[in-house]
């Protein structure tokens, strides 16, 4: 959130506090997201480079590998392959430091995670909708809900890219990596709950419940939640406003630490 940064000058103590909560989110959300993609290559690269296609096989995804399903597996490898591209350069692009110095290179990634973002968004309902996904009844709906609001948001922030209208261009592209993260959310939510509760309203058996039929919807719209609450506090002079939405995105950071390191323990490390 810290690139949405500079519309205002942070002089006052609620600014600043502000400022630093994006900037903390931010950057726990980065490291997070890094590992996520550390454990996606590291696992997943190995079959595609030692046994191509049908090693996905063993990768043990309940609806991955499809033994004769020649497109479906290749959406797979496709969709895991991006995964590492776009989780990986995504904040990247929020950093205002790299986006101010390597304006060209801005471009060139901004373009490349627009449009494989587009492209694995396009795969992932198609395996969707072939072969369904775990989570119950509900869940083909809410992930495929992720994958309208992918595109739709990509389509926006370029627009507003090509017309130069920088700001909204760039609340655009935040709002994009938020529902682009909301696969690695539902991951850390999933953890973070386990971790805090135990994993109330999740049937560990059917990878069913009320709590998973939460997560799915609320992968994408819990973080846009927030950071809409983020963007109004910025555009607003209510000191206690800016004050109550600091507090907020620092709670947030909490949780996406812990989640992220239960995570990291719990569920990628171990298939390591
Ligand atoms: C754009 C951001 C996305 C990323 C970075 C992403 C990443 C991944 C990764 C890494 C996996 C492998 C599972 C694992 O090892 O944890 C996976 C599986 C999968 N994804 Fe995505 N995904 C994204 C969006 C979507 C969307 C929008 C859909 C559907 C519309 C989708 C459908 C699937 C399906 C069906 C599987 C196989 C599920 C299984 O058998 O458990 N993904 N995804």
């Amino acid at each position: 959130m810290s690139s949405a940064n500079g519309q205002k000058s942070s002089r006052s103590l609620p600014d600043r506090l502000l400022n630093l909560s994006g900037l903390s989110w931010f950057l726990v959300a980065a490291l997070g997201q890094w590992i996520f993609v550390y454990y996606v290559a590291a696992f997943y690269l190995p079959f595609l480079t030692g046994g191509g296609l049908a090693s996905l096989d063993q990768a043990d995804l309940p609806d991955g590998f499809i033994a004769g399903d020649m497109l479906h597996n290749i959406a797979l490898a496709a969709h895991v392959l991006i995964a590492i591209v776009i989780i990986g350069g995504g904040p990247l692009q929020l950093i205002p430091q790299i986006r101010n110095s390597f304006p060209r290179f801005h471009r060139i990634l901004g373009r490349t995670y627009m449009i494989t973002a587009v492209l694995t968004s396009l795969a992932g309902l198609y395996m969707v909708w072939t072969h369904g996904v775990p989570g119950g009844p509900l869940a083909p709906f809410a992930i495929s809900l992720d994958a309208v609001l992918i595109i739709l948001f990509a389509a926006i922030a370029v627009r507003h890219a090509m017309r130069r209208q920088i700001d909204r261009h760039r609340r655009w592209a935040m709002r994009l990596f938020m529902v682009v993260s909301a696969v690695w959310f539902f991951r850390i939510g999933m953890m973070f709950w386990f971790m805090t509760t135990g994993g109330i309203g999740i049937n560990t058996e059917t990878f069913t419940g009320p709590f998973i039929t939460f997560l799915y919807f609320g992968q994408m719209v819990v973080p846009l939640l927030f950071l809409e609450v983020y963007f109004r506090a910025q555009d607003s002079d209510s000191m206690i406003g800016k004050l109550i939405a600091a507090v907020l995105v620092f709670a947030a950071t909490g949780a996406t630490a812990l989640g992220s390191f239960a995570a990291t323990m719990g569920m990628w490390l171990p298939r390591l």
